[in-house]
């Protein structure tokens, strides 16, 4: 049964709308809003066929990195002076279509000049919706764990601090994993961050961020908890908080790591 629009109070208009976002269509597929009620024009000679309401089916953003994109940001990365000018070039850069379906652009969250700056992989939804990385449920275990070892993104001090980014700064279509095209036309921009923020230890959160910084093939399964070097920092993956919520279990691990990033800030 549908219910004509006018009919709703904005009370339950607001709580469909929640609904629909709940159940996930929560992208904008096109520019403009299209009134689904209208009756099409009938064709001359013609009587207007009847209405048939279409269910709204979220799409993919289709993956189209320009092949210049990497160049482009490279260039754009590389001419930012510090962090607000990184944060301002990323905004204006549309050489990565994951853009084209994000709310908005997730730049940081936390201490600049933290000890220990955090790369994620890509928003999820609440990040989307709030423009800060790790807000969402994932975000809320990442930060019990690391106030687990004294580390906090509030902390006044830089001694006890926390810089927190993600690879992507776009949250992809229904949480997809980025594309490689996708990774790669805003890597400048990750590298980029890194050196801006000049952390002394970086810990890289999941698969993705690791193949990112690391450039390396192996999986999170060999590389996690063991220190590796890269942009000239040392570098700890980790397993990212998404994932132990899902697997509980290798919170043990998570826990073995964190250990090893304490021991080395002590
Ligand atoms: N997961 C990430 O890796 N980054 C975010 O910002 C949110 C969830």
């Amino acid at each position: 049964m549908s219910i004509p629009a006018e009919s709703l109070s904005p009370e339950d208009a607001l709580a469909a709308l929640a609904w629909q976002i709940e159940i996930g269509a929560d992208e904008a597929i096109l520019d403009a809003a299209v009134n689904r009620y209208e009756p099409p024009a009938a064709a001359p000679g013609q009587t207007a066929a009847p209405v048939a309401v279409p269910v709204a089916v979220p799409v993919a953003v289709p993956a189209a990195a320009r092949p210049d994109a990497e160049a482009e940001a490279e260039r754009l990365a590389l001419a930012a002076p510090d962090l607000d000018a990184l944060r301002a070039a990323i905004e204006g850069f549309d050489g990565c279509a994951l853009k084209r379906g994000a709310r908005n652009t997730v730049f940081a969250d936390g201490a600049p000049g933290a000890r220990v700056m955090i790369v994620g992989e890509a928003p999820d939804r609440d990040e989307d919706l709030q423009g800060r990385p790790f807000v969402g449920r994932s975000g809320q275990l990442l930060d019990r764990m690391f106030a687990a070892i004294g580390l906090r993104r509030g902390a006044g001090d830089p001694a006890q601090g926390l810089y927190v980014t993600s690879a992507v700064p776009w949250r992809p279509p229904q949480n997809r994993a980025p594309t490689d095209e996708e990774l790669a036309a805003v890597l400048p921009f990750l590298r980029r961050h890194i050196a801006l923020a000049a952390p002394e230890v970086l810990v890289v959160m999941g698969a993705l961020p690791a193949r990112a910084v690391l450039q390396t093939a192996t999986g999170l399964a060999r590389l996690r908890g063991q220190w590796q070097q890269a942009l000239g920092l040392p570098v700890l993956p980790m397993i990212h908080p998404e994932k132990l919520l899902r697997e509980p279990s290798r919170k043990r691990l998570a826990w073995a790591d964190l250990l090893t990033l304490k021991d080395r800030l002590t």
